[in-house]
């Protein structure tokens, strides 16, 4: 099939728009997958995407479709819908000369095919827009229209309307894309091999897979290349395409979107966005993406008898498909050897979050998460701070200029009758109010800028809450900005306990304070001697709760009017408690640390 009759694509939507269920329709119509087989969404592979619905992982998938007399290579790259995986969304557009933007004929335009409209038209990408589920009784297709046409500017004699789950249309799309998705023309198949890797997943069997965008010449199994970041020499194994899984061909060529598999055990070596070349040439490197910057990080530790080793290669394990997420070593004085994990973004966050305690439930203690700060020094010095007790005690501020927290602009969708409650959540959370839109179908398109440490407290979660679930959001980093926040710390006995130390804004401090040491007193009940659980913030106590040695009620014999005795029974008591006060340190156990955080 020769270069100028591929075509790669991808399709751009909303989440449960149907992405999945229109990418089954096009395989079984091009003869990939059997209709009548009973493994559908091929797409979505990891469970615990199948499970809540969401693809985090791209995986692409090649079909041979005919047409007019001559064969077509399509590439359908899929790409996580949620902006969270910004990169890896953008990575799979990077490789595609087009997108079907796919919208929902009953919900109409939403938070997250705006944003994803964004980027796909700042890439240049060819847009084909398809209203989908034209079969629901709730489907208005002439409003659906009005919004395509006046958001996104796109003709409405172009849309397609199609049911996914019927299939009605569906066979339309397939020359649409021919006529208005151009070739990968800008590849060159007659120069030396030159490819990116768009990802990398691992197998137990066979090592590291890559898959990877072909931009010049051809790669076969046998091939010697060479990673321009690492300089490391591979000898490829295999080549072929996704169709649905692995499929192995002669050679790979300029245009496709396929895998490779250099016969390689170390995923530590492969970076996506690397450049892969023939050995023996000397090339550019191709436009390289950023790496994953992580948003959000959590503290691990490993629970009593939860052997430290064991659990790391656990991890690392898990990680190994996900190489978004980083990992470090991390003490703590109150819970000793562990982790730190990084995080795009809080879904991201929340996903594993849920996969570890899913998989290693009691034998973990995880942290709250906490968004990377900034110190900015008077001399001119930024120190960026992912671990909350690491952050400086702000009466050092001496040497400090000022702190900055990161922010994003949040773009929420819901019915305009919730216009007043989101703007209260949304001030509630310290956001600042962009913009506003009402759209013709009775919806609201809001834009606010709020600090991701707000977002990251299941911000989410309340605005489906006070929308009874019809809110839609999705965000896009918006850099950092000055703010009064602090580091508070709580101490038992005067000790701070760095495990528990958290930092937010100044207007938070007092609420929480008092929430904090409250929840850590029912969890540290038992003693045999007076605790004080103190909330410290800028050097000073914000909050106190004690808990009472378990004391005898040394006056309940007494008589009332025996004033004298009573006081001095009541002297000795206090001083026989000092004694006891001053019997060494609170020992907390771990499983302490795991309710009030789990509490949180
Ligand atoms: P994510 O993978 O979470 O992004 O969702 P998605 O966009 O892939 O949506 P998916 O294909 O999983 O479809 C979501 C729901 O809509 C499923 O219950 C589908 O059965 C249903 N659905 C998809 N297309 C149609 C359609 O044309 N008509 C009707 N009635 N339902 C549809």
């Amino acid at each position: 099939i020769p270069l100028k009759n591929y075509r790669n694509f991808i399709i751009v939507a909303h989440v449960d728009h149907g992405k999945s269920t229109l990418s089954d329709r096009l395989l079984e119509i091009t003869g990939v997958v059997d209709p009548e087989a009973p493994n559908k969404q091929v797409l979505d592979k990891l469970d615990v995407e199948r499970e809540r619905g969401i693809t985090v992982k791209a995986q692409t998938v090649s079909m041979i479709y005919h047409y007019k007399g001559e064969d077509y290579l399509f590439h359908l790259v899929d790409s996580p819908g949620h902006v969270d995986f910004r990169l890896e969304v953008s990575r799979s557009y990077a490789s595609c000369q087009g997108a079907l933007l796919l919208v929902d004929a009953s919900e109409g335009v939403k938070a997250q095919t705006v944003a994803n409209f964004y980027l796909a038209y700042s890439m240049d990408l060819k847009l084909i827009p398809v209203i989908n589920k034209v079969d629901l009784d709730t489907a208005d297709v002439p409003r659906t229209e009005e919004q395509i046409e006046s958001m996104f500017e796109l003709s409405r004699n172009d849309i397609i309307h199609v049911s996914a789950k019927s299939g009605l249309n569906v066979k339309y799309l397939l020359p649409k894309i021919i006529e208005n998705i151009p070739p990968p023309l800008h590849c060159r198949p007659d120069e030396p091999f030159r490819a990116q890797i768009v990802d990398s997943w691992y197998d137990s069997y066979l090592g590291v897979i890559m898959l990877i965008n072909v931009a010049d010449g051809s790669v076969k199994k046998g091939s010697k290349i060479v990673s321009f970041k690492t300089r490391q020499k591979y000898e490829v194994k295999e080549v072929g395409i996704m169709y649905p899984d692995r499929t192995p061909l002669p050679h790979l060529v300029a245009g496709q979107v396929a895998y490779i598999i250099p016969g390689i055990k170390d995923p530590n070596t492969v970076f996506v966005g690397d450049t892969l070349y023939e050995a023996g040439t000397s090339v550019e490197p191709l436009e390289g993406f950023e790496e994953p910057k992580p948003m959000v990080f959590v503290g691990a530790f490993p629970a009593q008898g939860t052997d430290f080793k064991k659990m790391e290669e656990r991890l690392e394990h898990l990680f190994l498909n996900d190489r978004s997420v980083t990992l470090q070593h991390a003490t703590s004085s109150a819970l000793g050897q562990g982790w730190r994990l990084g995080f795009l973004g809080s879904l991201h966050a929340s996903i594993f979050k849920e996969r570890l305690e899913k998989e290693y439930g009691e034998s973990l203690i995880i942290t709250s998460p906490t968004v990377p700060y900034k110190v900015h020094y008077k001399d001119g010095r930024e120190v960026t701070v992912s671990n909350p007790d690491d952050f400086p005690d702000s009466l050092k501020k001496t040497t400090i200029s000022y702190f900055s927290e990161p922010y994003v602009d949040a773009f929420m969708s819901f019915p305009k009758e919730y216009v007043g409650k989101v703007m209260q959540l949304c001030t509630a959370n310290r956001g600042e109010q962009e913009e506003i839109q009402y759209m013709s179908n009775d919806q609201v398109l809001m834009t606010y800028s709020i600090p991701t440490s707000q977002l990251i407290d299941d911000f989410f979660g309340k605005l489906k809450g006070i929308t009874k679930g019809y809110a839609s959001l999705d965000y896009e980093d918006a850099g950092y900005k000055p703010s009064d926040v602090y580091k508070l710390e709580i101490l038992v006995n005067g000790e701070s306990i760095d495990a528990l130390s958290t930092v937010m804004h100044k207007s938070q401090i007092e609420k929480n304070s008092k929430e904090f040491v409250k929840r850590l007193k029912e969890f540290l009940r038992i003693q045999q001697f007076e605790v004080a659980i103190q909330a410290q913030a800028n050097g000073k106590i914000v909050a106190r709760e004690t808990i009472r040695a378990r004391r005898k009620d040394v006056l309940a014999k007494l008589h009332a009017s025996d004033e004298s005795r009573r006081k001095k029974l009541l002297v000795r008591q206090k001083e026989g408690k000092k004694l006891l006060r001053s019997i060494g340190k609170v020992k907390i156990p771990p499983q302490a640390y795991q309710s009030f955080l789990k509490a949180r």
